[in-house]
């Protein structure tokens, strides 16, 4: 039974971290962590090769997904908060074990994607370099793997960040509104330099056929739109880690559901608006599939704006490193203080209110995948194990609401239990369009956290030692 003990639930808990986030810090924590490698780089192998101009309906499937998701999520973080997000959502609700697995994911979700968007990252710094006539040499861009000693500029970034989230979660923040507002504002130049270009005859069809390539793979037809979907699912996540922020925020119980809704809303309206004219301005097999947006302005000859897009495209993506990587050391701050992880990694410096010995250890880790494996495609994995912890946080506001009626929740999911029903359909399907190979690594990463789960954080829990 100990497997389904639960935790005490205290909203407002003084953990040694600063309270000093708003609804404002919080959505553009979301907004930062959300638009990146999705937009500025999937969209292109979505379109051209998965969706075609329907890729509006993929971004429309898979928003739906996070949207069901989100709105449970704005419930949990409400009434129960804490840095674990979902993993102490079960934690609280469902108990021990499944905690865990959540939170194993999350870490997978956190730390793989930090490093495949560095690596991307690095990719668009070399491009704005060479802008200005500077080229890096090969050897210091790639991977071992990929002919190269390490891509230094991903290694670089990650660290950097690593000394800017010790300093602080204001000063951390602050930065992140600045690059948030030039992610934002490249966005505006897109649409509004690209819209007047727009060829309604790009958008037949609008639905291509269903084929199947020479290696017998489908592609386009209703298939490709939920293959589409699964996909670009990468785009939304992170506005599930604007709930790992809960023990810095000011009155969480209101501002952690505004920063989720707020910033997923936002973005869900801009992922529609530019998928929909990138596919109206470049035909979709003419896409570029590694930077589509940039790459759709230099088709259409604006060479200023390719530049614009490039410089924005790297402000977006350090920010999406950021969150995801700040998300990343609060849960496993979580995780490390309820005696599942190890005790030393939960300590906060008393003078940063921050996590120094974690952030800079899951620093020196995240920059050693980053540089050294060529993990450029594991967006597929990350999307499973995201979704998975979708799928749980869902369930975890039907069972609560069962075993804790009484608990006090300022933000209520709506027209229970049918939206998280409806969150755990659309997560669960869009599960069904990953890959068997992605589901087979999947597989790996979660016995490999059950082996360390009963062999070593089952007896050190902290509700173990109560008993
Ligand atoms: N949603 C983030 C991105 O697209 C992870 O880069």
């Amino acid at each position: 039974m100990s497997l389904f003990r639960t935790r005490s639930i205290d909203v407002d808990a003084d953990t040694g971290l600063k309270r000093c986030l708003n609804a404002f810090d919080l959505t553009m924590l979301g907004i930062g962590c959300i638009i990146g490698t999705g937009i500025f780089v999937l969209t292109g192998v979505a379109a051209a090769e998965h969706a075609g101009p329907a890729i509006v309906f993929s971004f429309i499937l898979s928003g739906l997904a996070c949207a069901f998701a989100a709105l449970s999520y704005a419930e949990l973080a409400g009434a129960i908060g804490g840095a674990g997000s979902a993993y102490g959502y079960a934690y609280a609700g469902i108990g021990e074990l499944v905690a865990w697995i959540i939170g194993w994911d999350l870490i997978l979700e956190y730390a793989l994607t930090t490093s495949t968007v560095a690596i991307g990252w690095s990719g668009y710094f070399g491009k704005v370099l060479e802008l200005i006539g500077v080229h890096l040499p090969q050897a210091l861009t790639n991977a071992p793997l990929d002919g190269g000693i390490a891509n230094v500029p991903a290694m670089v970034i990650v660290l950097l960040l690593s000394v800017l989230l010790s300093i602080g979660v204001s000063e951390s923040a602050r930065f992140n509104s600045a690059m948030v507002l030039i992610k934002l504002a490249t966005i505006a130049v897109f649409i509004a330099v690209a819209l007047p270009h727009v060829n309604p005859a790009n958008w037949h069809p609008f639905v291509p056929p269903a084929a199947v390539d020479a290696a017998g793979r489908s592609h386009f037809g209703y298939g490709g739109i939920l293959t589409g979907a699964s996909l670009i699912f990468f785009a939304y996540i992170g506005f599930d880690a604007v709930s790992t922020a809960a023990e810095e925020t000011v009155n969480p119980q209101r501002n952690l559901p505004l920063g989720i809704l707020g910033s997923l809303l936002i973005c869900t309206l801009l992922y529609i608006v530019v998928s929909g004219i990138l596919t109206g301005v470049v035909h979709y097999d003419q896409i570029d599939v590694k930077a589509p947006i940039a790459d759709a302005m230099k088709q259409l000859g604006i060479g200023w704006a390719e530049a614009l897009v490039s410089i924005g495209a790297l402000a977006g993506l350090t920010t999406v490193m950021l969150v995801l990587y700040f998300g990343l050391t609060r849960v496993v701050l979580a995780m490390s203080r309820d005696g599942l992880l190890p005790k030393p990694m939960g300590k906060v410096n008393t003078k940063t209110q921050t996590p120094v010995p974690l952030i800079l250890g899951s620093g020196v880790f995240i920059a050693l995948i980053a540089g050294l494996f060529p993990i450029g495609k594991v967006a597929e994995l990350v999307n499973l194990g995201t979704l998975a912890a979708f799928f749980l946080v869902c369930a975890s506001v039907i069972v609560l609401r069962r075993t804790r009626p009484d608990l006090k929740r300022p933000f209520r999911t709506p027209a229970v239990p049918l939206v998280p029903l409806l969150g755990m359909l659309f997560c669960g399907f869009l599960m069904t369009g990953l890959p068997a190979a992605t589901w087979q690594a999947f597989f790996i990463w979660c016995a490999v956290g059950l082996a360390i789960y009963f062999l070593y954080s089952r007896s050190r829990s902290e509700l173990a030692r109560q008993v």
